[in-house]
């Protein structure tokens, strides 16, 4: 048994969580957007909400979604909005590109389909604009037309095709991966074309957040020095962090497991090291420029064809894969970074929503299960909005993967309306831990979830759906806020305070 004591530092408030940094990603990729979420007003079998599957739409809103981003990905920078606005009967039939699948596409999923699935769910907008094959009047006008409140000809256009009241869209991402898919750019045109575009947006609407792309070190530092004079032009720098180390998707080794851990949690320093070059670039500007981390999760190799152990890659390519356990706790440990780096990381999105790569939420034809990294992110709620608080890890055991080593039991904490939720995660592969938590003016546990199962290579599916799933934790009280809990090997816990 692992001994374990904690503290939160409810005197040194980190900064606030954004609802943002909770962002998901939905593309035109395999079975994300078709079929996962899109079923079209024709089907009669499966029940939906306007074209959206109903029991995707309610599994998502509880999950939650504050933010979501759309249509891609590499997806977006072939994408031409027009295609998707109008009669659906009759917008065109185009050849749908992603990530080297093709698709007959034909546009049902459009502009107003997307912002009445986000009404639904209660997600902000985030839309992603071509620059690959697309032009600055196009997005311009995509821009107009969703936000528009005169009754230019675009405007009076969204209102023909249903609605009145302009799409307020704020988040606008200026192409994709333009270092590759998005293009092939060199950093320093990138930051040219960049700048044209932002400046007319700019124009169409002042109060729109541009995301640039970004990459790594020399792409961030070219683009941003390119720029120097023009910061003011870029809202968020886009960065994408998949975890590749994974073995296999199910059949990994221990090793395997914690290799992918460590992996989860070098996206903290991925996100800091980011940010300190836009610190760098900016100087002493008041101008702020937040870390997009719009792409990020686990991509196992049997869903990819490149990349450590691309042997195990398996056709046809459909970019779906297990989630097991192992990948909910990569989850909850990017989850403690993001609220660590709260003050820069300006946005997040899980790759991808359903069917797709990291999807907390997976679907069969009329079946529908939800992955146990859906259940690490509903644990995570209380933390949404509300202000980060250090976790500090006053004694533990410390597990060494290659050449780093990390805390077997961690922890994020954060404080809202007088409560206090804490999140702790066993990571150890096989030792359960006896936790000693000291959360300073705490007299009472109001709800205590936990998420566990024998085997991190757990997971749900179509014939099994409720395998891993969240189950009452008992905590116990030490008074003076002191609680003690036991979590097993390999789980996550939340336990709200007050
Ligand atoms: O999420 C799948 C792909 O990964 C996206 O289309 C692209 O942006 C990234 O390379």
């Amino acid at each position: 048994m692992l001994d374990t004591q904690l503290t939160v530092r409810r005197n040194a408030p980190i900064g606030k969580i954004s609802p943002r940094l909770y962002g998901h990603f939905a593309e035109h990729l395999a079975r994300c957007c078709y079929d996962g979420l899109w079923i079209g007003n024709q089907s009669t079998d499966i029940p939906h909400i306007g074209g959206f599957r109903t029991d995707v739409v309610k599994a998502l809103k509880a999950m939650p979604v504050p933010m979501l981003r759309w249509p891609g990905g590499c997806y977006a920078d072939h994408y031409h909005w027009r295609d998707g606005i109008g009669e659906p009967g009759s917008r065109p039939k185009r050849l749908g590109m992603s990530c080297g699948l093709q698709v007959e596409d034909d546009n049902s999923l459009g502009t107003h389909e997307f912002m009445a699935l986000c009404q639904l769910l209660g997600a902000e907008p985030y839309l992603a604009g071509n620059m690959g094959s697309g032009s600055v009047q196009e997005m311009c006008d995509w821009m107009e037309y969703c936000n528009t409140a005169l009754s230019t000809s675009l405007g009076q256009e969204r209102v023909a095709n249903g609605s009145p009241q302009p799409f307020g869209v704020k988040l606008w991402g200026v192409g994709n991966e333009n270092w590759g898919c998005g293009g092939n750019y060199d950093a320093e045109s990138y930051a040219h074309e960049y700048r044209r575009y932002a400046t007319m947006l700019r124009h169409v609407d002042p109060s729109a957040e541009l995301v640039a792309c970004g990459q790594l070190d020399p792409w961030n530092q070219t683009f941003l020095q390119t720029n120097q004079r023009h910061l003011e032009l870029i809202d968020h720098l886009s960065v994408h962090y998949y975890w590749l180390q994974s073995g296999t998707e199910l059949d990994f080794s221990e090793e395997q497991y914690y290799a992918l851990l460590a992996e989860a949690e070098s996206t903290e320093d991925f996100v800091r090291r980011t940010a300190d070059y836009v610190r760098e670039a900016l100087g002493s500007k008041t101008h702020k420029i937040g870390i997009a981390l719009d792409e990020w999760g686990v991509w196992h190799p049997e869903a990819r064809s490149w990349g450590p152990n691309n042997h195990l890659h398996r056709k046809p390519d459909t970019y779906e894969q297990a989630g097991t356990l192992r990948d909910a706790l990569a989850v909850g440990i990017a989850l403690e970074g993001f609220h660590h780096q709260c003050t820069v990381l300006s946005l997040a999105n899980l790759a991808q929503i359903v069917n797709v790569l990291h999807a907390p939420v997976m679907t069969d034809g009329a079946a529908m299960w939800l992955t146990p990294s859906y259940y690490a992110l509903q644990l995570h709620i209380p933390h949404i909005g509300a202000n980060a608080l250090p976790v500090e890890v006053v004694q533990g055991t410390a597990i060494p993967v290659g050449e780093v080593s990390f805390a077997a039991v961690s922890g994020t904490a954060s404080e809202q309306a007088g409560g206090v939720a804490v999140t702790l995660i066993n990571r150890h592969f096989d030792q359960p831990a006896a936790i000693t938590l000291h959360v300073p003016g705490t007299s009472q546990a109001t709800r205590a979830q936990l998420l566990t199962s024998d085997s991190p290579r757990a997971i749900n599916s179509a014939q099994f759906p409720d395998q891993v799933a969240l189950v009452p934790l008992t905590v116990g009280a030490d008074g003076n806020g002191t609680w003690r809990v036991e979590l097993p090997a390999h789980s996550m816990a939340t336990i709200q305070l007050v």
